[in-house]
C-alpha cells in the first residue's frame, strides 16, 4: 500500500451498493487499510476511503464510496452515483434475500449512473460455505446475463477482495 507521495494520474470513483450487513464496509476496510472487524456498525449516510495504486505505470487514486444498505440511513441517491466510473454490487452468499434484491440495486444503479460504468457482482462471506444459500452458479448465470463481472469474496479471510477491486479498476483503466 502506498505510493501516496507520487503524483496522481487518475482518480476513479467506485461505489459500493447492496443490502445492509452484506459486508460492504468491511470489504472497503480490507481493501483500503487491510483491516477487518466482526462487530462492524451499520453505515449511516455516506463514507469514503481512498487507496492509491499503480496500474500500467500510472498512479490511480481509487476513491471508494460506501453507503448504508438500510433505506433510512442512505445517502442522497443521485449525489452518491454522480461521477462514479465503477460499482460493486454486493450480496451475502448466506442470505438468499440479499441476492434476490440485486436486480433492484442494479436498476437503481443503471438509472442513476453513467451508462459506461463498470460493474462487478460480488458474493461476499465465502468463508461461510457451510451456510451457503446462493449457489455460485446462480450468481454466475445472473452476472453473465446482465454483462457483469462476478467474484466471490471473503472480507474476513481477505479472499478475492483485492481481486474484486482490481477487476473494476483495471477495466475502468
Ligand atoms: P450496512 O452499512 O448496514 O449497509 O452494512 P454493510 O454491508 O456495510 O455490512 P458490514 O461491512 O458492516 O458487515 C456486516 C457484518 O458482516 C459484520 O458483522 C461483519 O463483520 C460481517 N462480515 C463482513 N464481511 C464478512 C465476511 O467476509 N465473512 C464473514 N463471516 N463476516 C463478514
Ligand atoms: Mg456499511
Amino acid at each position: 500500500y502506498g505510493d501516496a507521495s507520487q503524483k496522481i494520474d487518475y482518480v476513479f470513483k467506485v461505489v459500493l451498493i447492496g443490502d445492509s450487513a452484506v459486508g460492504k464496509s468491511q470489504m472497503l476496510a480490507r481493501f483500503a487499510r487491510n483491516e477487518f472487524s466482526l462487530d462492524s456498525k451499520a453505515t449511516i449516510g455516506v463514507e469514503f476511503q481512498t487507496r492509491t495504486l499503480v496500474i500500467d505505470h500510472k498512479s490511480v487514486k481509487a476513491q471508494i464510496w460506501d453507503t448504508a444498505g438500510q433505506e433510512r440511513y442512505r445517502a442522497v441517491t443521485s449525489a452518491y452515483y454522480r461521477g462514479a466510473v465503477g460499482a460493486m454490487l454486493v450480496f451475502d452468499i448466506t442470505k438468499r434475500q440479499t441476492f434476490d434484491h440485486i436486480p433492484r440495486w442494479l436498476e437503481e444503479l443503471r438509472s442513476h449512473a453513467d451508462k459506461n460504468i463498470v460493474i462487478i457482482l460480488v458474493g461476499n462471506k465465502s468463508d461461510l460455505e457451510d451456510q451457503r444459500a446462493v449457489p455460485t452458479e446462480d450468481a454466475k448465470e445472473f452476472a453473465q446475463k446482465e454483462g457483469l463481472f462476478f467474484l466471490e469474496t471473503s472480507a474476513l479471510q481477505s479472499t478475492n477482495v483485492e481481486n474484486a477491486f482490481m477487476t473494476v479498476l483495471t477495466e475502468i483503466f
